[in-house]
């Protein structure tokens, strides 16, 4: 095998219900349904640390349920996850907000309190779940807006930023508690191409300044591309498949071919243009 990172996964894999320094989440088997809707039938996923994991699939192909069970905000009908070792789903109601706190959220819709100044809505928070004083607070909301290129935003209100720079905001209140892992559900969705570029840089940035692990859900295929580290495609409620970024670019699965042609595979560039040159799969 000439590709170490492929043949560690093929032989390598440790048992999921241990601390493991490559998988930091790991899901097995799981199975969610909604009354008769039967969403997720045997999920199977490991994401790996200090990475960014990209899972893609069509509308409604259960992605935001999925990411949901990661810090149990929907429960299985069957199945484990674990992060670092810990069977979440059998973690009780204070432990469960304890070990919540290891996750930030980056939604669609940055989901910022609107009453509230930049400063007060990534201070809210702070003020919720810790002790700190107000200068503490005050330091570690200015140093996540900073990093993020927000520095004198504080006093401003949310609707008088751009969208781009609300996602910043929204990114930076997801920092503040140090989180190990960030979770984007469309971060970039309604921006335009430039604001998508800054927020791709914003994904890469936080992963390697504030080392976390980012899991990222997203349909514009040339920012995935620019970012992943590693892709899963969920599809018939399975994940299909899942590797390396540039393993699933040129993955000869049908589906997956179809999937990234149709997404607009011009826009992802070198990456996968050997494979789009190429004949389709048979
Ligand atoms: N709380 C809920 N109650 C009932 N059904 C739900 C709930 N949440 C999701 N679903 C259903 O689960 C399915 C998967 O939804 P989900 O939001 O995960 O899709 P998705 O892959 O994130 O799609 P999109 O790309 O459009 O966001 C859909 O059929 C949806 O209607
Ligand atoms: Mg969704």
């Amino acid at each position: 095998m000439a590709d170490p990172q492929l043949a560690s996964e093929i032989i390598g894999l440790s048992p999921p219900d241990k601390p493991d320094p490559r998988w930091h989440i790991r899901v097995r088997q799981l199975k969610k349904s909604f009354g008769p809707n039967l969403v997720l039938d045997g999920v199977d996923l490991d994401l790996e640390r200090g990475k960014v994991n990209v899972i893609l699939g069509a509308s409604g192909a259960g992605k935001s349920v999925l990411i949901k069970h990661f810090m149990c905000l929907l429960r299985p009908d069957s199945g484990n996850l674990w992060v670092d070792g810990t069977d979440v789903f059998s973690l009780d109601q204070k432990a469960l907000a304890q070990f919540r706190r290891k996750f930030g959220l980056v939604f669609q819709f940055a989901a910022l309190f609107d009453s509230l100044t930049v400063e007060e809505n990534c201070a809210f928070p702070l003020k919720e779940h810790t002790n700190k004083s107000k200068g503490e607070i005050s330091d570690i909301v200015a140093d996540r807006l900073g990093a993020l290129g927000l520095a004198g935003t504080q006093r401003k209100y949310p609707g008088e930023l751009s969208g781009g720079m609300r996602k910043r905001v929204g990114l930076a209140r997801a920092l503040v508690l140090e989180p190990e892992i960030l979770m984007y559900d469309e971060p970039t969705t309604g921006l335009d191409p430039l604001a998508t570029r800054n927020v791709d840089e914003m994904i890469l940035g936080a992963g390697e300044r504030y080392k976390v692990t980012s899991v990222v859900i997203s349909h514009d295929m040339a920012s995935v591309f620019r970012i992943a580290d590693r892709i899963a495609i969920l599809h018939n409620k399975r994940i299909l498949e899942a590797g390396p970024a540039e393993v699933i670019a040129a993955s000869r699965d049908p589906y997956i071919y179809e999937f990234l042609r149709a997404s607009g595979v011009s826009a992802i560039g070198k990456l996968a243009a050997g494979h789009l040159g190429g004949e389709p799969p048979t």
